[in-house]
């Protein structure tokens, strides 16, 4: 498995937005833009002289550049991200070809298991390759549009997160038919081709306005020329499969389950390339990798878990100068409470 982005130069008009923690926000034009533009760089390690010699300023300034990349380290290509983009893209050429009964694609499965991840690099592999087939309309188009159901979303609401997301003015007045019709209007000027909806399981098809608002994802869907691509909790279960609609988007859409990793090579390979993209000076290599058996112990085997336990583990080792990930380290981070298979009090 390999890193899904290399190590190419910051865009210098997205550096600022990147420079905030990642505190960017992607379901608005601006923020996800930044996030398609954005192609992390992996800092360089100094030689261990020239390290030692940092004065204390260059030294800060040296440990904050490698602890905001640890807090995020790259996305690692997974079979699944894979698979979501090979089925992204093949949705992408069928439906634009076709005038009807345009198919899309459902990502379903337990929290923090990388839905959001690959639906995000899905929008953002489908979003570069558009901008290289239509140099010229960069900025005039907007390729894809990426907003999350909010809880027990209403059709209003979910017609105000796309305007939103296309930045349209909202009037208190403006009734839901406008919004529909403005965002349309935006989205076949702008050649919208993927929309992105994360979060669906807040659509649940057994209540009046999960019905509706469901009704309204489809109005979108039979006006746009575009692949609709839905992310959520167990989608089977939370109720978007239901009755006659639930049935009409089961024969529309595909599936692919998110889930956590067995003990295999593919958590190796993820461990691995997690662990070639640490920037600590006295980590040694494979240590990590030696370590794929206690890491799946301790998150379960769930991505979502390791990320959090291999971030905070090297944060660490760089703010007690020990630069390295050692099981000493991993036992000193707790995991979150869903891995620890404690429960909250109902
Ligand atoms: N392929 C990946 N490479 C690196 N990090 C990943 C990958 N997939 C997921 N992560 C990390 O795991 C964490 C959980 O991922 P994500 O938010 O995509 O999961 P989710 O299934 O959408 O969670 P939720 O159900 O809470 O919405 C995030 O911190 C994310 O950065
Ligand atoms: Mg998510």
């Amino acid at each position: 498995m390999t890193a899904v982005t290399g190590q190419q130069k910051p865009d210098p008009d997205t550096s600022g937005e990147a420079d905030s923690g990642g505190a960017r926000q992607l379901t608005t034009l601006r923020g996800w833009r930044s996030f398609v533009a954005e192609r992390p760089a992996v800092p360089e390690l100094l030689p261990e002289d020239a390290w030692r010699d940092l004065d204390d300023g260059d030294r800060f300034r040296y440990d904050e550049v490698r602890l905001a990349h640890l807090a995020k380290l790259l996305v690692v290509a997974t079979p699944t991200i894979q698979q979501v983009i090979i089925e992204g893209r093949r949705l992408q050429y069928l439906n634009r070809h076709a005038a009807l009964g345009r198919c899309g694609l459902i990502l379903s499965g337990p929290a923090r298991t990388g839905k959001t991840t690959c639906l995000t690099q899905l929008g953002k592999t489908i979003e570069t390759m558009h901008t290289r087939r239509h140099p010229n309309a960069a900025g005039q188009h907007i390729p894809v549009v990426y907003i999350t159901a909010p809880p027990a979303a209403t059709p209003r609401m979910i017609a105000v997160e796309f305007a939103r997301f296309l930045g349209l003015p909202l009037t208190r007045r403006a009734n839901i038919t406008d919004v529909l019709e403005a965002v349309c209007g935006v989205c076949l000027q702008a050649a919208t081709t993927l929309i992105c909806v994360d979060e669906i399981h807040n659509v649940n098809l057994g209540t009046r306005h999960g019905a509706e608002t469901s009704d309204t994802l489809k109005y979108f869907a039979e006006r746009l020329p575009a692949t609709f691509v839905y992310a959520g909790i167990n989608v089977e279960r939370a109720g978007l499969l239901n009755g006659n609609r639930g049935e009409q988007i089961a024969g529309r859409f595909s599936m692919i389950r998110t889930g956590a990793f067995g003990r295999g090579q593919q958590w190796q390979a993820l461990i691995a390339a997690l662990e070639t993209s640490l920037r600590l000076h006295h980590h040694h290599a494979g240590s990590l990798v030696e370590l794929a058996g206690y890491l799946h112990n301790r998150s379960n085997g769930m991505i979502g878990s390791l990320l959090r336990l291999v971030r905070a583990a090297a944060i660490q080792a760089v703010l007690d100068g020990s630069e390295a990930i050692t099981r000493a380290t991993l036992e000193s981070i707790p995991v979150d409470i869903a891995s620890a298979g404690e429960h909250l009090p109902t």
